[in-house]
């Protein structure tokens, strides 16, 4: 990642930052520029947004921070641009969805605050404050910059030292307690430095680890960390945040069984890997119970808890699917109702070459094949009503599979004998 004191300067000007920006959010930017100068309430683009335009990456979300209400200078600025507005009035957050010729971009507002923890992992009580008590509450120094978009004054608040962090490549969290208070920033920070290239900070690391020892990771919910690994699979390059998870033993401390990440780096050398199938290669070592267990620590969504099963299930009968694979028939019942992405993270990481390849044809192919006879086709030919015909469709797909029938005419002969030998269930 490059850095250099003199593209600095320059990035940060207020022009140079709206002349990268279009469409919604430079309407968004400049409406907030205008009401943030001559007295109006103190607007701040703050935390992600600086730190990647110190680093000249594009710009991923709009983080503005307000010494002030920030829900109501949202639906202001809601009426202004046209847009839905959504407010957290426990919070003082408020995000800002633009509609119409504008729609696609959106902001999200927070009222500057100070935050305490009441016991660890527990959500922080907020209070109004200024933004340098905003940047105080923050994970990482990195993350604790802010620039105000007051015309008046355009250097970077930097209370923290992040911007010398950021030019150092380094992760550092703001204080030793840090992960004590929100343990999900040890997620964070693997991200922010995988994703960045950089590297944590060795006291940083030492009070992550010291923080994992005391079981910090268990005061916080499922649905917490849930998000937060949402969060890593939706990166550009998972498996290095994940990698490096499973070294530190973040992901151990969450669940026992998440001790190994060679499936997950398997998984980052095949094309097209989406995050379930990251997913999928993050719990392939587990057995199903832990399985079970891991679903109910986040409270997957049915979808997602069925990715997991599927997986786990499917290295287990790895015997099953490299007898069945010969047959195409066997092997699509083998894989009858398991999850599409199970399959295809079980294509890549299965021990067996002949399974992999088999997998493969079914992805391609198999999956794809239907009777072209219909339901009504064999009632029309005198299958009585009932389950039989379920059956019989069943047949027909096996004998296609198994390119017994080639066209539908060679369907309706193959049916006509059964039914002639009596050998549909009415
Ligand atoms: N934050 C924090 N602790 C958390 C979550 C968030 O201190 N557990 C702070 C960080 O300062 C962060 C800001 O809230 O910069 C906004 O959070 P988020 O949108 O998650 O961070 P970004 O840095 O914008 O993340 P990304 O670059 O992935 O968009």
């Amino acid at each position: 990642m490059s850095f250099t004191p003199s593209s600095r300067h320059e990035l940060l000007s207020l022009e140079q930052v709206s002349k990268g920006l279009s469409g919604g959010r430079l309407a968004i930017f400049e409406s907030l520029r205008k009401r943030s100068s001559k007295g109006g309430l103190p607007c701040y683009l703050v935390g992600g947004p600086v730190r990647d335009l110190l680093l000249g990456l594009p710009l991923r979300d709009l983080d503005v921070a307000v010494e002030g209400d920030a829900t109501a200078l949202a639906a202001d600025l809601a009426q202004e641009l046209g847009g839905k507005l959504t407010t957290h009035r426990r919070f003082g957050t408020a995000t800002v969805k633009l509609a119409g010729k504008l729609a696609g971009d959106h902001v999200d507002l927070v009222t500057a605050r100070k935050e305490v923890y009441s016991r660890p992992g527990a959500l922080p009580k907020v209070s109004p404050g200024s933004i340098i008590d905003d940047l105080a509450r923050r994970d990482f120094s990195i993350n604790a910059v802010a620039l105000p978009l007051s015309p008046a004054q355009t250097a970077v608040v930097d209370p923290h030292g992040g911007v010398d962090d950021i030019e150092r490549c380094i992760v550092r969290a703001l204080h030793e307690d840090s992960f004590i208070d929100d343990p999900t920033r040890m997620l964070r920070a693997v991200r922010y430095e995988q994703r960045l290239g950089f590297r944590l900070e060795d006291s940083t690391v030492a009070d992550l680890r010291q923080a994992l020892a005391s079981g910090a990771v268990a005061t916080v919910s499922g649905d917490r960390w849930r998000h937060e690994l949402d969060r890593v699979l939706d990166e550009a390059h998972p498996s290095d945040v994940l990698v490096r998870a499973v070294e530190l033993g973040i992901l151990a401390a969450l669940h026992s069984g998440l001790t190994r990440s060679d499936a997950v780096t398997h998984i980052s050398a095949s094309p097209n890997a989406s995050p379930n199938i990251y997913l999928a290669g993050l719990v392939y070592p587990l057995t199903p119970v832990q399985g079970e267990e891991l679903i109910g620590r986040l409270r997957l969504p049915k979808q997602r808890a069925k990715l997991v099963r599927d997986t786990v299930c499917l290295r287990e009968s790895q015997r099953k699917l490299k007898e069945s694979v010969a047959t195409a028939s066997k092997l699509v019942a083998s894989l009858d109702g398991a999850d599409h992405d199970a399959v295809r993270a079980m294509a890549i990481l299965a021990d067996d070459r002949q399974v992999r390849q088999g997998l493969d044809w079914y992805i391609a192919e198999l999956r794809k094949v239907v009777p072209q006879l219909t339901g009504d086709d064999l009632l029309a030919m005198g299958v009585p009503q009932g389950a039989g015909v379920g059956e019989i469709l069943g047949r027909l797909l096996d004998a296609r599979l198994d390119g017994l029938v080639e066209t539908v005419s060679d369907e309706r002969t193959m049916v006509g004998e059964w039914i002639a030998n009596g050998q549909t269930v009415g």
